[in-house]
């Protein structure tokens, strides 16, 4: 296995399990050769979102990489002022545009605005003109997915939440795994503070493998099902975070790491956000 690596979706497609994040990842110069990088160290999968305000530096960075389209897994969101102003498909055509792609591999509703449900019904639009291969949410609890579920035509694809050993997020994996959902991890590293890469716990199963903290992050995420996509803008990191196949965590080591959970968020709420 390597880092193109798939994980099937309930819809038949297949979504490389590791991807580039690119949050805070500034348009221009660095996100572009962040995504070239990713792309020459055979990550096949990115992940952007229209507040990112990155998506045109995205498609650069593919097209400078000279990686097929459609080799490549490309996620984008609908940010929350679009759904709120019935925005929808604009915004989706908006994010086309910028990338310069014909087609979008997941596209997400971000946040769980108000909306969800009436946004969902255009994304189920999207998603029959072909224009979005998977269709998907993200930061969705269970109480907003029980609400959307029954009255979906296309059951979303992923939910793509704050994850990490201190926010395991168990109650939620166990009721996407029972939905035939996938789960991706954002700040799988913990975002920018980098205290989970501090974590002695954590340093010492790296250290016993020769790896990096980091690279037990991920792994972590991978032995457990799980897809997650890292950011880096560095390229030592960006290949460094893909070098996660040639080690295994054991059984008694994935339970340490289990352990740490906290319920601990480095990032906004889902239950109470302001934006
Ligand atoms: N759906 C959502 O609401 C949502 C929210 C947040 C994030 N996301 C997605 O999830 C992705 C990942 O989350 P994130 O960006 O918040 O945080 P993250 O991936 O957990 O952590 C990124 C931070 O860790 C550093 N880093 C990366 N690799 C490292 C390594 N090997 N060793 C040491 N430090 C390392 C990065 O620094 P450098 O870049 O300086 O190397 C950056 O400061 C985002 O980029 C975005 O695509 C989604």
């Amino acid at each position: 296995m390597a880092i193109d690596d798939r994980t099937r979706l309930n819809n038949g497609v297949d979504i490389p399990s590791v991807g580039l994040g690119v949050f805070r990842s500034h348009e221009g110069k660095e996100t572009e050769q962040a995504v070239a990088w990713a792309l020459e160290a055979g990550y096949r999968h990115i992940d952007t979102a229209k507040v990112y305000k990155n998506e045109k530096s995205v498609g650069a960075g593919l097209r400078a990489s000279g990686v097929p389209r459609k080799e490549v897994f490309l996620t984008t969101k609908i940010w929350n002022d679009d759904m709120r102003d019935n925005r929808q498909l604009k915004s989706f055509e908006e994010s086309l545009e910028k990338m310069g792609v014909e087609y979008i591999d997941l596209y997400l509703i971000h946040w769980p605005v108000a909306n969800f449900l009436a946004t969902w019904q255009i994304l189920e639009e999207i998603h029959a003109s072909g224009r979005a291969k998977a269709i998907g949410v993200s930061n969705f609890q269970i109480h907003h997915l029980d609400k959307l579920l029954p009255l979906v035509k296309v059951k979303p694809a992923v939910d793509q939440v704050e994850l990490h050993p201190y926010l395991t997020q168990l109650p939620l994996r166990q009721y996407l795994a029972e939905k035939n959902i996938a789960i991706e991890s954002w700040s799988p590293l913990g975002g920018q503070g980098g205290a989970i890469l501090r974590d002695t716990e954590v340093a010492a199963i790296a250290a016993s493998h020769h790896k990096s903290p980091a690279q037990v992050i991920i792994r972590w995420n991978l032995q457990n099902g799980i897809i997650v996509i890292p950011k880096s803008v560095h390229k030592e990191r960006i290949v460094e975070n893909a070098n996660v196949y040639d080690f295994e965590l054991t059984a008694a080591e994935l339970a340490r790491l289990n352990a740490l959970n906290r319920d601990r968020r480095f990032g906004p709420d889902p239950e109470n956000f302001n934006f």
